[in-house]
């Protein structure tokens, strides 16, 4: 049988995250936290599982989670969005994506996409028949305006920004969202999908969502993720926002993809969300961050600044002429930490030595894998 996606394999995060277990290094690759939840999340867990909880949610997900979300919102960037018009809850930020995309791409049209990116954007749109068309990133992992506006054409359906950026941890300021805006009103026809699922891991700077701007909103799929923001990835639960005539399209793909999600998640969400403050979560990463450049300072690797995220990049280059995929390989094996190869967020795999690690983990983890990371 010929692939429909033979240039697709297993993912290097599945792959990094094997050969760590086999070697037994210390995961800083994938991105997922390992500490506990919060207690009242657990609490609530065992208090709603005896509720009557666990039958399908309403296709577009529980109502007052809706609500809630509706409220974290109008809470953190004073827009009111509609729960019945404008929000649907996913299965995860990655479910929210390729529905999106399914819903609004034809085969045929182009979707453009910041290089480095997470490597969920490519495989719903090469599915429909339409084209990625990967536009990297400047040096700062800033936009290259130029290079996006000549990628632009008739075809161009949606095009796909994503901050806090995975990897580079770097945000969008206020004058990159303004030249954003005039991109979208010169091509009426152009749809934004902003990957937001970092919003809340923000250091110095705040977050400017897409929602900032009205014409913006009127043309963004926002997307968001619980499991980045109330450290449970493994309860896959996103949301998006849309306005209403596109949530209408991509809640026609969703109701067949997954008709609705995990109700006892959905169910604890809705009473956790009014109770918890995202807000206060950039704090709680910040000292991660710190305390892990801290530790890595008299290490040979060279950190590039981190504005948000749970991700902290490195260059490598003064210590290796190697591939980052080889020296990520050789980290395991003769150093016991895991990281990413940056190389695999492009499509073209640019290798700039730079690797990615995850500061999502506990005090001690990181502490172990600093001590390593410095004997290098
Ligand atoms: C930029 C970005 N988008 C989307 C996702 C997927 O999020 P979820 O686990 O909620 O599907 C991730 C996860 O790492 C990510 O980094």
């Amino acid at each position: 049988m010929e692939s429909k996606l033979p240039t697709v394999g297993l993912t290097i995060f599945s792959k990094i995250s094997l050969m760590a277990s086999q070697h037994q290094a210390i995961n800083l690759a994938q991105g997922f936290p390992n500490f506990p939840i919060d207690e009242k999340l657990q609490h609530l867990i065992t208090e709603l599982s005896r509720q009557n909880h666990h039958q399908y949610a309403p296709m577009q997900g529980n109502v007052l989670l809706r609500e809630a979300i509706a409220d974290t919102i109008w809470d953190t960037n004073k827009i009111k969005v509609c729960p019945e018009e404008n929000i649907l809850i996913t299965a995860g930020a990655t479910q929210g994506i390729f529905t999106s995309i399914q819903a609004l791409v034809r085969p045929g049209e182009e979707v453009i996409i910041l290089d480095p990116c997470y490597d969920c954007y490519d495989v719903p749109i090469l599915l429909i028949g339409a084209k990625p068309v990967h536009v990297s990133l400047n040096k700062q992992f800033k936009p290259d305006w130029d290079k996006i506006k000549s990628a632009v054409s008739a075809k161009t359906t949606m095009l796909i920004i994503n901050s806090p950026h995975n990897p580079s941890g770097v945000m969008w300021d206020k004058e990159e969202m303004l030249i954003l805006l005039e991109l979208m009103e010169q091509y009426p026809n152009l749809l934004l999908l902003s990957d937001e699922v970092y919003e809340f891991i923000t250091f110095e700077k705040t977050h400017i969502s897409a929602r900032f701007n009205e014409l913006l909103r009127e043309r963004a799929i926002i997307i968001s993720s619980f499991g980045k923001t109330f450290h449970i990835t493994g309860w896959k639960v996103g949301y998006l926002t849309a306005p209403k005539r596109v949530l209408d399209e991509i809640k026609k793909v969703h109701q067949y993809l997954v008709f609705s999600v995990n109700s006892l998640a959905q169910a604890v969400l809705a009473a956790y969300l009014p109770q918890s403050n995202p807000e206060r979560l950039g704090e709680f990463y910040k000292r991660k961050r710190d305390a892990f450049r801290n530790a890595l300072e008299g290490s040979k690797f060279n950190l590039l600044p981190c504005e948000g995220t749970y991700f902290q990049l490195a260059s490598f280059a003064s210590i290796s002429e190697q591939s980052d995929v080889q020296f990520c390989e050789e980290l395991i094996k003769n150093h016991g930490v895991a990281a990413i190869p940056i190389s695999v967020f492009y499509a073209d795999k640019k290798d700039d030595k730079l690797i990615r690690f995850c500061f999502a983990k506990d005090s001690l983890t990181l502490q172990q894998a600093s001590l390593k990371l410095c004997t290098i």
